[in-house]
């Protein structure tokens, strides 16, 4: 993976870090708003049933009283007129005023007036029998009252109405001993209080929308700047790197043309001198190797440098047998079994010279990590439209621990140092990312100590491919 290809990584990673971290934080204050405020609505509603109710309470006894008179015929209902019974009540309820007119003259004992909205909220008097005796308000509260009611007021909501039942006592002035007296039961529509808690869930929704865009701005802006001096080293090492092996080529090849020039005259050269001037040789041609690939990899962090690889037809088949040539020598040096298994007439759109670079890569790190004696294998075959280039080998194997690491720039295991000793480590760095440029993908198989399979997969040309013409 690139410099820069982490450094995308590690800014989507800190970036969804942030975003995480600041929605989590904003989501359970809300959470906890919208349950604090929920609660404390509700309570506010409960004890706003419970003042109306205890204020009926004064009358209850007083109520019962009037009601017996009234049902024994003390008051001439033909004489009361028609506004003052409840439209929607049986006559036999007759309005709290007119049950009180006579008793409380000064207004003070009744259910204060304009406390109660008619078309919101109900007031009913039970007596010690559960039996109504009247009721204020139009609410249609039709259920009956429970068994086993609490003294301090019973909650019931049904049908988006809320009642709260209070059981009224009374003290025996003597005695002093208790006795029911009978229920009040003051109801509310939730209405109001359910539009209420919507109206605050979509304020919070709408404010943790906003909320949320916002820290996603910030979350983008606080992780470009805190990665903005690494994104500008980075930027300054790839120039560095791209200028030194620009500027390093020219020296080099001077020196490897004056090897050359040295070796093809043999006779000029000192015996004793012999084996210098081909260490020299060997240190430029590897030297050379380490530019090329050190500039190739400054190129490819540029996104301009990946569009510029001209690409053509190509038959996988006739690049990857020119590979396995070019390796076969040092294959035999080691005694190793290179045979290959290609396919034929399989065509990709690529750049011949960066392909074979890949491939060269392969095999030469399956030879190289191979003891003597062992067998590499070149395999290339299509599947699912897709031209697959295996190179298998029965060498040293890489351990699960270091698969991850076997793409990254400089790295190299321990084994294989042991194994070979140079090596710079940037040979499948520079397989990656130029599969990648090719649309492909490479990956590997690895047991330690039985062998490695390395896979390109790169999308074949079907006008000239396997199936095409
Ligand atoms: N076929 C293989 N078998 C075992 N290990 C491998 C194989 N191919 C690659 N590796 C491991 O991956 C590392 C990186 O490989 P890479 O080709 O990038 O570098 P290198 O071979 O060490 O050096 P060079 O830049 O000269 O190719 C190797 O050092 C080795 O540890
Ligand atoms: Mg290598």
């Amino acid at each position: 993976m690139s410099n820069f290809q982490q450094l995308r990584t590690v800014r989507w990673h800190l970036m969804r870090f942030y975003l995480g971290i600041m929605v989590a934080t904003l989501g359970v204050s809300f959470l906890v708003v919208e349950r604090w405020v929920t609660y404390d609505l509700n309570q506010q509603f409960n004890d706003y049933l419970l003042q109306l109710a205890e204020a009926a309470s004064q009358t209850l006894e007083i109520v019962k009283h009037e009601s017996n008179e009234h049902e024994e015929g003390e008051y001439d209902e033909d004489e009361l007129p028609e506004e003052h019974y409840q439209s929607n009540y049986p006559k036999t309820y007759p309005k709290l005023a007119d049950l009180m007119a006579g008793y409380d003259r000064h207004g003070t004992l009744a259910v204060p007036k304009h406390r109660l909205l008619y078309y919101a909220q109900g007031v009913e008097w039970f007596d010690e029998k559960q039996k109504l005796i009247i009721r204020e308000g139009d609410l249609d509260v039709t259920w009956s009252l429970s068994d086993n009611l609490e003294r301090s007021g019973n909650i019931l909501e049904r049908n988006k109405i809320r009642s709260l039942v209070l059981p009224v006592f009374y003290t025996l002035p003597k005695s002093e001993t208790e006795r029911l007296s009978g229920y009040i039961r003051a109801s509310h529509v939730t209405e109001m209080l359910d539009i209420q808690l919507e109206r605050l869930r979509w304020g919070l929704i709408i404010g943790g929308v906003v909320a949320v865009s916002l820290t996603a701005w910030g979350a983008i802006w606080l992780t470009n700047k805190s990665l903005q001096p690494i994104a500008q080293s980075f930027e300054r090492l790839k120039q560095f790197t791209a200028d030194a092996s620009h500027e390093l080529r020219s020296p080099l090849t001077v020196i490897k043309s004056s090897i050359s020039v040295l070796q093809s005259h043999p006779e000029r050269i000192d015996p004793l001198d012999k084996n210098k001037v081909d260490a020299i040789a060997d240190a430029s041609y590897r030297m050379t190797h380490l530019v090329e690939d050190l500039l190739l990899l400054a190129r490819l962090d540029g996104s301009v440098a990946l569009m510029s690889l001209e690409k053509i037809p190509l038959p996988l088949d006739e690049i990857l047998e020119d590979t396995i040539e070019f390796a076969r020598s040092e294959a035999e040096k080691k005694d190793i079994d290179l045979n290959f298994n290609l396919d034929s007439d399989i065509w990709v759109l690529g750049d011949g010279q960066q392909l074979q670079r890949v491939f060269s890569n392969l095999i030469d790190n399956a030879v190289q990590y191979t003891p003597k004696g062992g067998k590499v294998t070149v395999s290339l075959f299509v599947d699912n439209e897709t031209a697959i280039i295996a190179v298998e080998d029965t060498g040293i194997g890489i351990a699960p621990e270091e698969l991850p690491h076997i793409f990254e720039r400089l790295w190299r295991s321990e084994s294989a140092r042991i194994e070979r000793r140079e090596g710079t480590g940037l040979g499948m760095a520079i397989a990656q990312t130029l599969i990648q440029v090719h649309g492909g993908k490479i990956d590997v198989t690895s047991k330690v100590g039985v062998g490695s399979c390395f896979w390109v997969k790169l999308p074949i040309l079907r006008s000239r491919g396997v199936g095409g013409s």
